[in-house]
């Protein structure tokens, strides 16, 4: 939509070193600057993000982390919380990302608080849901989607929920290479955004950015991104190269 700016944000899951990452900024940072019409934002893991937002501060390439805790400190073990993130130099984290869901267990109730709590404390929320095979095959893709949308924002207030962005991942074209269709991707897009509506009205729906995620790719990134309703893109594998990463943001 015209009033959206794009988005692309590059989901590094478990990979690089400090030094393969400075590496990796360096050469994104020789191609993204002030001219760039999309914004960028880039997720990589916990150890890396102070390193990175030293590379990255006075440019227009964002930080975000990939996950955070939902209390903001004590006894949990492994565990790195919001204020930590903000002080490392992030501007955003990724919350409910399907494999935090999936291979980690986490509920909705558990993502909700984690939304709550990041927003509390400034961190922008890029809240991520999406429906697995099987639930596509048995044509929950709706009732889930819904579900881990509203639980997700339950109690974040109009004024917080400007701070949020959705990416829509349905977990069957995530690391596939077995995208969804841009129809595929934009009927579930104009859910999710008929349904941010009825919870917050029709200008945060406007104004809210929804990602699709799932193997994109410079191939397919033009067609998904010129739907009404994808704002974004949140890509896994290939912003781990940043000639794939820059074609993708190219293509926006
Ligand atoms: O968060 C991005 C992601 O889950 C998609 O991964 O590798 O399919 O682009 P990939």
């Amino acid at each position: 939509g015209p009033m959206r700016k794009t988005l692309i944000v590059g989901n590094w899951k478990m990979n690089k070193t400090i030094s393969q990452a400075e590496e990796l900024l360096q050469r994104l940072l020789q191609r993204i600057d002030s001219r760039c019409p999309a914004e960028v934002v880039v997720a990589p893991p916990f150890t890396i993000l102070a390193a990175a937002r030293a590379q990255l501060c006075d440019t227009v390439i964002g930080l975000a982390a990939q996950n955070v805790a939902a209390e903001d400190m004590g006894a949990f073990t492994g565990e790195v919380s919001a204020p930590m993130l903000i002080e490392a130099g992030c501007g955003w984290v990724i919350i409910g990302h399907s494999e935090r869901r999936h291979q980690f267990g986490e509920p909705d109730a558990l993502i909700n608080r984690k939304v709550k709590n990041a927003l509390e404390h400034g961190l922008k929320v890029i809240l991520c849901v999406g429906e697995t095979d099987a639930e596509r095959d048995a044509e929950q893709t709706e009732h889930v989607v819904h579900l881990q949308l509203t639980e997700g924002l339950n109690g974040v207030t109009p004024a917080a929920a400007a701070h949020v962005v959705v990416a829509y991942e349905p977990v069957w074209a995530i690391g596939t290479g077995q995208t969804a269709t841009p129809a595929q991707a934009q009927e579930v897009h104009g859910l999710i955004r008929r349904w941010i509506g009825e919870l917050y009205g029709p200008d945060t729906a406007q104004a809210m950015r929804v990602l699709y995620g799932g193997s994109v790719t410079p191939d397919n990134s033009h067609s998904l991104l010129g739907q009404p309703d994808i704002d974004g893109a949140l890509v896994g594998g290939a912003s781990l190269d940043v000639d794939l990463f820059c074609a993708i943001i190219g293509s926006a």
